[in-house]
């Protein structure tokens, strides 16, 4: 189960304005009369809301905030149909912070134009954002947390085959021969190179991996972390494994826990969509070491876990411009993410984690 917050308090930390001062500066680069959309909603307390309008005005730059409806739960974000008032405005934006929406379909017409969204919850945060954005990003040294996700970034992008395992029962192969790795670090800007890196950056940092092609990647995972899939039940933290088999990057057969197993293979079913079981869409091995299993998505950056997108993968590729690189239809109704606990990684012969533990000396690229 998440831990529960010790340090959260009504009044806003004044290190999250530290927080967020670094976010703008350091991540996003943002200048003085940059245009900045702040998309937030209830679910976001205001306070928090605060110290990204009143920094980014500090900064010099202009921000609206536009408060809107609940986006539909996380792993059915790309289903959702956003209204024309939130696409005009995002028009005007060269940048975005996104508190509350997560995958939007106008964020891809957005970035293709130029946009960039910086998401400090993963979508909608909510109430712990503030509190966990200060203990994974004040609390950590987060340039050699850059460094390690680059250098873990192009162990993916050298190597042929990604093999996990694990004591729990994970056994699975992949060829991502073809594939560049992405340090998925937070930072948007690069100050050497003077240009974005990319486009879409979520925080907490960092989670190094790769994006995959649809119908690649056989064997079983077991599933000791976290499913997030079935709206109804959030954040699923089941008691024993579940153990998912894939063949040629496709769910085929859900077994192990019983009522995790049931609750997924149901959930999956009631999608009515074949595209729903494509998986993994995304691999990802968490490093960032103060990343805890809490209520909001920071669960990918925990230090070690190896995480597989499955379902859509049409919102990620596109608002990250790669979505013509991909064969195949990348929609599905949901876009649903498991979590491992203690895997092992090894990309060809490199050994980048044993039993969840990425050593403080990484083997070396080339
Ligand atoms: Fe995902």
């Amino acid at each position: 189960m998440p831990s529960l917050i010790s340090s959260i308090t009504p009044d806003l930390q004044p290190e999250f304005l530290q927080v967020v001062d670094y976010i703008y500066r350091r991540m996003v680069n943002l200048q003085k009369g940059a245009n900045v959309l702040i998309l937030t909603d209830s679910r976001m307390p205001r306070k928090t809301v605060i110290a990204f309008q009143g920094v980014a005005m500090m900064i010099g730059a202009e921000v609206m905030v536009a408060e809107n409806r609940h986006a539909l739960p996380i792993p059915m974000q790309p289903s959702d149909k956003w209204n024309n008032m939130v696409k005009a405005a995002s028009r005007e934006a060269d940048i975005i912070v996104d508190m509350s929406v997560g995958y939007g379909d106008f964020m891809q017409e957005f970035t293709e134009r130029g946009g960039v969204v910086v998401s400090p919850g993963d979508g909608p945060g909510g109430w712990c954002t503030e509190e966990s954005l200060i203990r994974t990003m004040l609390h950590v040294d987060l340039d050699a947390l850059k460094k390690e996700a680059e250098h873990i970034a192009e162990l993916f992008t050298e190597a042929k085959t990604c093999y996990i395992t694990s004591e729990e029962g994970t056994d699975f192969e992949i060829d991502i021969s073809d594939l560049e790795g992405d340090s998925m670090d937070g930072f948007l800007w690069d100050f050497e190179k003077k240009e974005y890196r990319t486009s879409f950056v979520f925080l907490p940092p960092a989670q190094p991996g790769v994006i995959v092609p649809r119908g690649r990647g056989d064997g079983v995972i077991a599933l000791d972390a976290v499913i997030q899939a079935d709206p109804a039940f959030g954040q699923d933290y089941p008691e024993s494994p579940v153990f998912v088999t894939l063949e040629k990057g496709r769910v085929v057969d859900i077994g192990g826990n019983g009522f995790s197993a049931d609750r997924l293979r149901i959930w999956l079913e009631s999608l009515n969509s074949a595209q729903a079981y494509n998986g993994p869409v995304h691999i990802n091995i968490g490093n960032n070491p103060r990343a805890r299993f809490s209520e909001i998505s920071e669960f990918e950056r925990v230090r070690g876990v190896i995480t597989f997108g499955m379902g859509d993968v049409s919102v990620l590729s596109g608002v990250l411009g790669m979505a013509d690189d991909m064969e195949g239809d990348l929609a599905a109704p949901a876009h649903w993410d498991v979590v491992m606990k203690r895997p092992s990684l090894r990309l060809d012969d490199k050994i980048v984690s044993r039993n969840g533990i990425i050593p403080s000396e990484l083997p070396p690229v080339g």
